[in-house]
């Protein structure tokens, strides 16, 4: 079965190639009479868009949502909602000369073993462009979470090593990494900037919330809140880990360290990241994500072509030194996405 669509009750299918005409998405469960404008999208797809940081590349997408069905009068009509984005500022010819070699850390090789077939330029379907599909969705989805009071936020906890430390959530939008610690955020340009130079990438951390979501969302035992928030994010090109609340350090610790205590005020701590047995507590839902440095780099590696022949690789052109900070609102359109669609589920068996 084809992978393209994502959600039960809220459900989305993406489509498009990097430089196919347009990427788009389309989105089905929608509630009726939901105030809808594309203005809500394009101030997400707004920070998805390359040239917010020195990490990004200076390609020049203009991403332009348009909606074309699904809304009436500037409100949703529960009907299918279809959301297009032309491709502007493709330069196809750029990738011709790795259309027949296997571009080291991409898909090339995988999607070529899979289809036998592929769209080379700017990596198709595996394309970081993908994305922008799912920002216009999770920006419906925020919408729907938006008339619960469920906010859903994220900021950059690491990137290539620079740890943020001190935790400040005003100073996330006052950087260009959206990093709670402007000090780390200096340092992580400075980073960036060295990075580049030197032809090669890096990776990092981002951090997810949930605040405001109501205790009892998530379908036990395959679909449970934390398994697909888990689903959703490791969907996501480049994001090779997903923790819920403690994740891994959870191994290393005590149960008596790691049990959040309970009282009739709440949880004490949230070590479970707002989600016990697959189902939301009503706490705060932590989650972090590890991001993989961008496989595109100049500096040389060994590569076969399309017949299995040795050969070398530096990839050139436009490309991003890290997918943070472009990839920190694509995880906040899934975990909006999820959460809506369980919202919707849990509607449906309680009311
Ligand atoms: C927001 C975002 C931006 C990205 N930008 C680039 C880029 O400019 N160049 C590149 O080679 N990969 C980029 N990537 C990563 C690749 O799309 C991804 O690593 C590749 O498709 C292989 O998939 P995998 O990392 O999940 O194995 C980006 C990913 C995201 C989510």
């Amino acid at each position: 079965m084809p992978g393209n669509s994502f959600g039960t009750l809220f459900r989305i299918t993406t489509w498009g190639e990097s430089h196919g005409e347009s990427v788009g998405v389309v989105i089905d469960g929608c509630p009726p009479g939901m105030p809808l404008d594309e203005s809500d999208i394009q101030e997400m797809l707004n920070r998805r868009k390359p040239g917010g940081s020195a990490a990004s590349t200076t390609r020049k997408e203009k991403d332009r949502a348009m909606i074309m069905s699904g809304v009436f009068k500037g409100k949703t009509t529960g009907t299918p909602i279809m959301i297009m984005v032309k491709n502007t500022d493709v330069h196809s010819e750029s990738y011709e000369k790795y259309a027949d070699v296997f571009r080291p850390g991409h898909g090339d090789i995988t999607y070529q073993a899979k289809y036998g077939i592929r769209d080379w330029r700017g990596g198709g379907r595996a394309s970081a462009r993908e994305t922008v599909a799912r920002v216009a969705a999770g920006a419906v989805a925020k919408a729907v979470l938006d008339r619960e009071n469920i906010a859903v936020s994220s900021c950059t906890v690491e990137l290539g090593g620079i740890k943020a430390v001190r935790m400040n959530p005003e100073s996330v939008s006052k950087n260009a990494f959206f990093c709670p610690d402007m000090k780390a955020a200096l340092k992580m340009g400075k980073l960036v900037k060295e990075v580049k130079k030197k032809g090669d990438s890096i990776g990092g951390i981002v951090e997810i919330e949930a605040r405001g979501v109501p205790a009892g969302l998530g379908e036990p035992v395959f679909d449970k809140l934390d398994a697909d928030i888990a689903k959703g994010l490791m969907s996501i090109g480049a994001v090779k880990g997903v923790e819920i609340g403690a994740g891994f350090s959870a191994a290393g610790i005590t149960g008596s360290e790691n049990n959040d205590p309970i009282t009739p005020e709440g949880f004490l701590t949230n070590k479970a990241g707002g989600i016990l047995a697959g189902i939301s507590n009503g706490d705060v839902i932590s989650i972090r994500v590890a991001v993989k440095p961008i496989p595109s780099i100049e500096t040389e590696q060994n590569t076969i072509d399309i017949s299995g022949k040795q050969r070398t690789i530096s990839v050139k052109g436009r490309h991003d030194v890290s997918a943070i900070p472009r990839i920190n609102v694509v995880c906040e359109a899934m975990v909006s996405l999820v959460i809506a669609d369980h919202l919707l589920r849990q509607r449906a068996i309680t009311r």
